[in-house]
């Protein structure tokens, strides 16, 4: 996971993983497979595990406010329903840890311009509009650094369309290190593994599964009852030709390849495993094997969201005593920030 040279930068900091959804819509099997799966996988071993609903950048586009909150409790409640024990990890909602703010102001002040005009996120969200959204859209990226880097993370995992974003968050560490002349923010390094690191949309394989996708079709979302998840495989757009015998077989279907990388991270195997396993069979046979397999794994866990939801104030306490802990580590980190910068206090 880590070359040598990078975890020698890193010595000196104890191996902590950091990431966080936004509470901008309901979560999705992308959200699943890339992220929330593989930090109930990194809970537990070798790192600290600290993991957080991120209500600040939710509204760098439009919330409601209503909506918002229960977003906001929803997705606590996906990551616990999916595994993520709050006393293990650190679990919390952004807003509460005040410090991501203000050393998101720092780093507004180191990242450069240009840098952020290179992200390719903010390109497409704000599309033919760029004039018309917000100032904290195009900021975002120096925020999410700052997510990072407050809690000195080594390892962030993130879905693929992330890796730029921690990318940058490596370029601010270090020249917040070199132009105060210290060694004080890791180069933190983006775990982007396993089969499903991009989820496609699936009516059309050239799109990633979002939230916000105009069609509900398009997404399995985390919610979804048995039926609709077994519709939507159903209804998932393909090809008329098997499933090859090798992954090469599957070069120019993008569709097809997509419903076997999610069958792979459902069922744990690689995406070579399935092919082997599925080598020949049609749609007929493969669609309904995967429906079964994601209702499998699913329905256990958005029935225990709707009976964690029922009670949205212990989801309030376990992120408010989760706020308590992200805030002991934050605080001295970014104190030592303010002196390395000049402030006096
Ligand atoms: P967000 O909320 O869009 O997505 C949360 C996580 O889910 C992953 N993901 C996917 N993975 C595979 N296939 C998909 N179709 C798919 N859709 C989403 C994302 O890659 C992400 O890992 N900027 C981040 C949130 C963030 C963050 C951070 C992440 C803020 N600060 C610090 C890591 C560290 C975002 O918008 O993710």
């Amino acid at each position: 996971m880590t070359d040598a040279a990078t975890t020698d930068v890193n010595a000196k900091f104890t191996p902590r993983v950091f990431s966080g959804i936004k509470p901008s819509g309901g979560l999705t099997l992308g959200n699943y497979l890339g992220a929330i799966k593989r930090f109930v996988d990194m809970q537990g071993g070798d790192f600290e595990t600290i993991y957080c609903v991120v209500d600040l950048h939710a509204i760098t586009v439009w919330q409601d406010p209503t909506e918002l909150r229960n977003t906001t409790r929803e997705v606590a409640a996906g990551f616990i329903a999916s595994g993520i024990d709050p006393e293990q990890s650190v679990l919390f909602n952004q807003s509460q840890v005040s410090q991501h703010a203000e050393l998101g102001w720092l780093f507004n002040c180191v990242a450069r311009v240009g840098w952020m005009n290179r992200m390719t996120q903010f390109k497409d969200k704000a599309g033919s509009n760029a004039e018309k959204v917000s100032l904290g859209l195009y900021a975002y990226p120096s925020l999410m650094a700052a997510d990072i880097l407050l809690y000195h993370a080594t390892h962030v995992p993130v879905g693929e369309d992330q890796k730029q974003h921690v990318e940058l968050t490596r370029d601010i560490a270090q020249k917040f290190n070199h132009d105060f002349k210290v060694d004080f923010f890791p180069e933190t390094n983006p775990v982007i593994e396993g089969p499903a690191t991009r989820v496609m949309n699936l009516r059309d394989g050239a799109k990633k599964m979002s939230k916000s996708g105009e069609s509900d079709m398009e997404r399995i979302n985390m919610t979804d009852d048995a039926d609709t998840i077994a519709k939507k495989f159903k209804k998932a757009k393909t090809d008329p030709e098997p499933l090859p015998d090798t992954l090469d077989g599957l070069a120019g279907r993008p569709e097809a390849r997509n419903l076997v990388d999610i069958y792979a991270a459902l069922s744990d195997q690689t995406s070579q495993q399935v092919i082997a396993e599925y080598a020949g069979a049609g749609w007929g046979k493969f669609k309904p094997a995967l429906a079964d397999l994601a209702v499998d794994k699913l329905a256990p866990i958005s029935t225990e969201m709707s009976r964690l939801m029922a009670d949205p104030a212990e989801i309030d306490r376990i992120l408010a005593r989760g706020a308590e802990r992200a805030r002991a580590i934050a605080q001295p980190v970014l104190q030592q920030a303010y002196d390395i910068v000049g402030f006096v206090r």
